[in-house]
Formats: structure tokens, C-alpha cells, sequence
């Protein structure tokens, strides 16, 4: 996992009031919950007395209990209370669970990887998604991958006609201009990919290079922001979203959403959107079955693999990828 950068690892909806979840999220178990005034709390779900799961304990007040001998952890992760040592015993400084920055946005939970900051990056979001106007559902689903294949897949324009040839990749566009992809840096240091298509039937032509083409002057079809957030933007009210959460190295929980603004009606838009939501699982699951079987489950810059021009979304990834990571190794 690329360090210090907000990643997506929950929806809003998975943390319910009242009761923590277990999760086990960029390699390690983590129990995440709520406090009195709805604030959401990610810490390690080790208790730091002998080790017993967090995710099983209670809340009571802005405290989480732990089940097996009752010691309450605030939501910085410092034990409030140590009932063997009695109400007036303050407990010591060593007992003190892991908590990870968090924040809560468009009903996704982040936690800030890395090392802590006196200032944080904004959140990544798409700016041209108004979450509170549009309306949308949610898909979730497992997937046997590390999240960077996941990441990968979305940004691979030649699978198309191939993984996809009876739904959004028909048509048989198997020449690849290009594909254009610019990377903005934005304010705090948060990187956007933006990406526009060009696929063509092949008819004999010699596909375009990149450097053959310039930006073009519409708005990007894939946006992906690091380190784990997608869009495909399909128009200015139609947006589909997804998040790959990272589960273990082996593991991604992926969050989908359809995004839409034109139908309103109540009852209309929930048929409307159960209906994309339903074809966007049937992708979805084209995707997967194909990027389960792919070796070695993490993706490298140097990872053996023999890459073409219309795989350059993908070595722009992995090159920002490789950079973060050197990076926050000379840092640390
Ligand atoms: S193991 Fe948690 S209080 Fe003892
Ligand atoms: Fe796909």
C-alpha cells in the first residue's frame, strides 16, 4: 500500500450507531465505530491489555469496552478506564490502542495511511460528482486480488472488446489510439489521472501513438484519483464510481456506485437505479473473473510483465506508484 494518502475503507452505512465492526482492512484488523455524537472512530482491534478482539466489545458513552475484562478505550485510542484498578486509578500511558485519522465523506469512511501530519490533503473526491444532488446504490463485492490489479484493470483500455465483447465493450474497437493520459498534481499533493479513450476497428491503420495526439478538448471518460478511487464519466449527470479498498495483499473489497441526476421521481429513480446497478454487476463480474487469474497478485513497475503503447495508463500508474513508495521510504 502506497503510504500517506486517504484511502476509502468503509461506506458510512457499514458503521451503524451503537456497534462496532470488525474489518480487516491494508493488511490488518481494525474495529471501527461511533461515538455519541455520530463521529466515527478506526483503531487497530487488538486490545492492548491481552490481546482480545475489540470488534466484539460495547460501547458505553464515547468509550469503547473491551468484552473480555472491561477496560474503556476513548476515541484516540487512550484506555479511559481500568475497572480491575478502580474508578479513581488514572490507567498508564502504555495502555493505548493504535487509532488511525479518520474521516467521513459523500458516506465513505477514510483513514489517513502514513505518518501524521500537523495538516492533511483535502479528501479525493471528483468535483464534477454532487453527491448530495445525485442519487445513487451502492454495489459491494469481494474480489481475490491486491487492490493495485483492481486499480489496473480500470485503467486498461484494451480489455474491452474482450473481457466486455457482449456488454459496454461491443463493436469490436480493438485498435488502440494513444490512449491521452495527463496527471494533475492538486493542492496538498493529491494526484489525478485523466484518461480519454480512442479505440478504433482495425481496418489496416497504424494506431496513434500518444505523442501523435494531444488533450482533447472534452472532459476525461476515466478519472482516477490515487489511491483508490474511479470514476467513469458517462455524462454530465452520469457518473459510475468505484473504490477499491485494500483488504490484505491478497484481498480488495470494491465498492460501486451508480451516480445519476436526471431521474427524480421517487419511485422511477429507485427502479432506474436498481437497473443500472444490476447491469453494472454483470460488468463487473466480467472484470473480475479475469483479473482473479492474473500473477503476480501485486502489480510492480518492474514486474516482468511485457506491456504495449495502449497499456500506458497503466505504466503511469505504476510509475506515480513507485515514486509515492520511494518517497515515503526516505521519509520514514
Ligand atoms: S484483553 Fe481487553 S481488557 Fe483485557
Ligand atoms: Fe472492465
Amino acid at each position: 500500500m502506497i503510504p500517506n494518502q486517504w484511502y476509502i475503507i468503509l461506506e458510512s452505512s457499514e458503521v451503524k450507531p451503537g456497534k462496532p465492526i470488525g474489518v480487516t482492512r491494508m493488511g490488518e484488523k481494525l474495529v471501527a465505530w461511533r461515538d455519541t455524537q455520530g463521529q466515527v472512530t478506526v483503531m487497530s482491534e487488538r486490545c492492548p491489555h491481552r490481546g482480545a478482539a475489540l470488534s466484539a466489545g460495547k460501547l458505553k458513552g464515547d468509550c469503547l469496552c473491551c468484552p473480555f475484562h472491561g477496560f474503556e478505550f476513548d476515541s484516540a485510542g487512550r484506555a479511559r478506564l481500568i475497572p480491575a484498578n478502580g474508578r479513581k486509578t488514572q490507567p498508564p500511558q502504555a495502555m493505548q490502542v493504535k487509532t488511525y485519522p479518520t474521516r467521513e465523506m459523500n458516506d465513505f469512511i477514510f483513514i489517513w495511511w502514513g505518518a501524521p501530519r500537523a495538516e492533511y490533503p483535502p479528501l479525493p473526491w471528483f468535483e464534477v460528482i454532487d453527491h448530495q444532488r445525485c442519487s445513487w446504490m451502492t454495489l459491494r463485492d469481494h474480489w481475490k486480488v491486491h487492490y493495485s490489479r483492481a486499480v489496473e484493470n480500470q485503467l486498461d483500455v484494451l480489455h474491452l472488446p474482450f473481457v466486455h465483447h457482449n456488454t459496454i465493450g461491443r463493436g469490436n474497437l480493438t485498435l488502440v489510439n494513444g490512449p491521452v493520459t495527463e496527471i494533475k498534481e492538486l493542492p496538498g499533493g493529491s494526484l489525478l489521472l485523466n484518461l480519454w479513450l480512442d479505440n478504433e476497428l482495425d481496418q489496416g491503420q497504424t494506431p496513434l501513438s500518444p505523442r501523435q495526439m494531444s488533450i482533447p478538448n472534452r472532459s476525461p471518460l476515466l478519472q482516477f484519483f490515487f489511491p483508490n478511487l474511479w470514476q467513469i464519466w458517462l455524462a454530465d449527470d452520469l457518473h459510475i464510481v468505484l473504490a477499491f479498498a485494500p483488504v490484505d495483499d491478497e484481498n480488495t473489497f470494491v465498492y460501486l456506485r451508480n451516480y445519476q441526476g436526471f431521474v427524480t421521481a421517487p419511485i422511477l429513480r429507485d427502479v432506474f437505479n436498481l437497473f443500472s446497478a444490476v447491469g453494472n454487476s454483470v460488468i463487473i463480474r466480467q472484470d473480475k473473473r479475469v483479473v482473479e487469474t492474473q500473477l503476480p497478485k501485486r502489480s510492480a513497475l518492474k514486474g516482468g510483465e511485457v506491456l504495449v503503447q495502449g497499456d500506458g495508463p497503466i505504466i503511469e500508474y505504476r510509475r506515480r506508484r513507485q515514486a509515492l513508495l520511494e518517497a515515503a521510504q526516505v521519509q520514514s
